[in-house]
């Protein structure tokens, strides 16, 4: 009998996750930074099991009947293979987050990556494996690309990079690997500031936007860009650029939308209100010339980035301009976080 549990942030992606092959690969490499204060908490308490088959319990927020614990038990039993000791054990599983599902923050890459190291932390207790902190953290970013592929990148604090890279030779289809070590000071301050233009469920799922990257008629384009737009964003971390940082940012957030225009069928998640803010954003920097830009997730919800050395001013502009276009005015204040922490 025993009890882990493990806090663990959903992050953004500058470089975005678009189109996936085989089990969960990405067509392309992907860079991202985990937040502060949007988590999930997920504990799970184990013991021999009772009868012949194991019972796996899942409650959410409390709550036995909810969806999202059928995803669950069913990646669980998927795992059989990677975590022989599964079938072993009863497992009561709970999980909750900091943020309200109505805030229109995807709680997949929190969920996944706090689960995948709970079942990390419960191998090396029980099997005395992945002692090493470096094979742990790699197992754990491995499983948590198995449940949702952005997950991969949230077990690391700062910023991550998931996908196959020319020039960075440890990068991997399989997992994540951080990149922190030689990022300028200047982003290690970003803050992110949510503007939920809608706190709706998605009309088209990610994982049905991933799948009409299958024979699209950008696809390759988009993969040359993806490496591109990364090389280039590496470059201004380490050096500091700003206005790089901001023209890379924006584009792939741009191009992500603009792939799913171009699909077949098409689809849009943007909303009138979203394209108002990005105008009022370009504005707003053109105007006060200070570091800041949006990047955009597979939702309506625009991500606002800056630096923590300009807070004042810019929290002033989102009250003045911004605000009126958020859904019942909410927004949820965020910044670059320091990784997952184990709470059990
Ligand atoms: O991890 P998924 O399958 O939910 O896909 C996420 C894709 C984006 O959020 C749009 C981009 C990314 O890299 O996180």
């Amino acid at each position: 009998m025993g009890k882990v549990g493990w806090q663990s942030p959903s992050n953004i992606a500058l470089i975005k996750y678009w189109g996936k092959f085989g089990v969960q690969l990405p067509k392309n490499p992907s860079l991202s930074f985990g937040l502060s204060d949007a988590y999930s908490q997920i504990s799970i308490q184990y013991s021999s099991k009772h009868s012949e088959k194991a019972e796996h319990k899942f409650l959410f927020e409390g709550n036995e009947n909810h969806a999202f614990g059928d995803k669950i038990i069913r990646f669980l039993n998927e795992l059989d293979t990677i975590f022989p000791f599964l079938k072993q054990l009863d497992l009561q599983i709970e999980s909750k987050n900091s943020f309200p599902h109505s805030a229109g923050i995807a709680s997949s890459a929190s969920s996944m990556s706090a689960l995948a190291l709970c079942l990390c932390s419960i191998e090396k207790e029980l099997i005395g494996s992945l002692q090493k902190e470096n094979n742990f953290y790699q197992k754990a970013s491995y499983i948590a690309r198995l449940g949702s592929g952005s997950a991969s990148r949230s077990v690391y604090g700062g910023y991550s990079i998931w996908g196959e890279f020319s020039e960075l030779k440890q990068s991997s289809n399989d997992f994540a690997i951080p990149f922190n070590s030689e990022i300028h000071l200047l982003f290690m301050q970003i803050r992110d500031s949510i503007l939920i233009v809608s706190d709706q469920e998605k009309t088209v799922s990610s994982r049905a936007g991933h799948a009409l990257m299958n024979g699209h008629p950008y696809a390759e384009a988009r993969i040359l860009q993806s490496k591109k737009n990364l090389k280039k964003l590496i470059t201004a971390l380490k050096v500091g650029d700003a206005n790089s940082f901001i023209e890379i940012v924006e584009n792939e957030a741009l191009s992500l939308h603009a792939l799913m225009l171009s699909s077949n069928p098409w689809y849009s998640l943007l909303l009138p209100n979203t394209l108002k803010i990005l105008e009022k954003i370009r504005e707003f920097r053109n105007k006060s010339k200070l570091f800041i830009c949006f990047t955009l997730d597979a939702g309506p919800n625009v991500h606002l980035l800056y630096l923590e050395e300009n807070k004042s001013q810019i929290l002033e502009f989102i009250d003045k301009e911004l605000v009126e276009f958020c859904f019942e005015g909410k927004i949820i204040h965020d910044k670059i976080g320091f990784g997952p922490k184990r709470i059990i």
